[in-house]
């Protein structure tokens, strides 16, 4: 019902998406996982023809690769370092057959950007210099980690083709090369629209 009105373009609250999480993922969510109505706005940016391969640069519980499945032509692959969400991302594409959709568990320093054409970012390195609202104690944060995650997704992003899109939601533009330019933003800088331009 939930996947069957986003592929119909139906507006769904983010209350009756996150549902489809455990408690303890949903009292997350307000602070860790996308929107749905930003995910729509953000992949449909992304997937600009059909058959793009997006990849969503720590997916968390899978929201925005969800979202981004359901409403696009695009496939959607979510590198995650927590096992647990991974778990929790793959019940609920295997439970609504979701098909354009993969979940990969590991650090985003294995993956090469290589294998994708777009990227979205939400601030996924931010939980090793600000442990207000942590996810859950599997993960000890480090400063050097912030440093040394936003590299290499800078060093990925910069051997990506002319034209690659991506977009960053509450990013710092820590992980961002300068062969990038900002195409537009919107809610007041928050949510950023990129593309390579060199
Ligand atoms: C702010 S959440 C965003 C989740 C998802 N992209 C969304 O928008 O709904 C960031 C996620 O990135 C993950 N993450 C942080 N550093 C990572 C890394 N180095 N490799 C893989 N995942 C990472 C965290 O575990 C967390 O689940």
């Amino acid at each position: 019902m939930i996947f069957q009105a986003l592929k119909q373009n139906i507006d769904i609250e983010d209350s009756v998406f996150n549902k489809l999480f455990s408690t303890r993922n949903r009292r997350l969510a307000e602070r860790h996982w996308t929107p749905v109505a930003i995910a729509k706005i953000a992949a449909d940016y992304l997937v600009n023809k059909p058959n793009k391969k997006v990849l969503d640069i720590g997916a968390g519980v899978g929201k925005f690769c969800l979202v981004g499945a359901a409403s696009t032509k695009g496939f959607f692959y979510g590198v995650e370092q927590r096992a647990s969400l991974i778990k929790s991302a793959n019940k609920i594409a295997e439970k609504h057959n979701i098909e354009n959709v993969k979940f990969i568990h590991s650090n985003i320093t294995e993956i090469s950007f290589s294998d994708y054409d777009a990227f979205y970012f939400y601030n996924s390195f931010f939980e090793n210099i600000d442990n207000s609202c942590p996810i859950d104690k599997t993960i000890v944060p480090k400063s050097e980690l912030f440093i040394s995650y936003s590299d290499y997704v800078r060093n990925q992003l910069s051997k990506t083709p002319k034209y690659t899109r991506l977009v960053t939601y509450w990013s710092t533009w820590e992980e961002i090369p300068e062969s990038f330019d900002l195409e537009y933003s919107e809610l007041n800088g928050v949510l950023n629209f990129w593309r390579k331009m060199s």
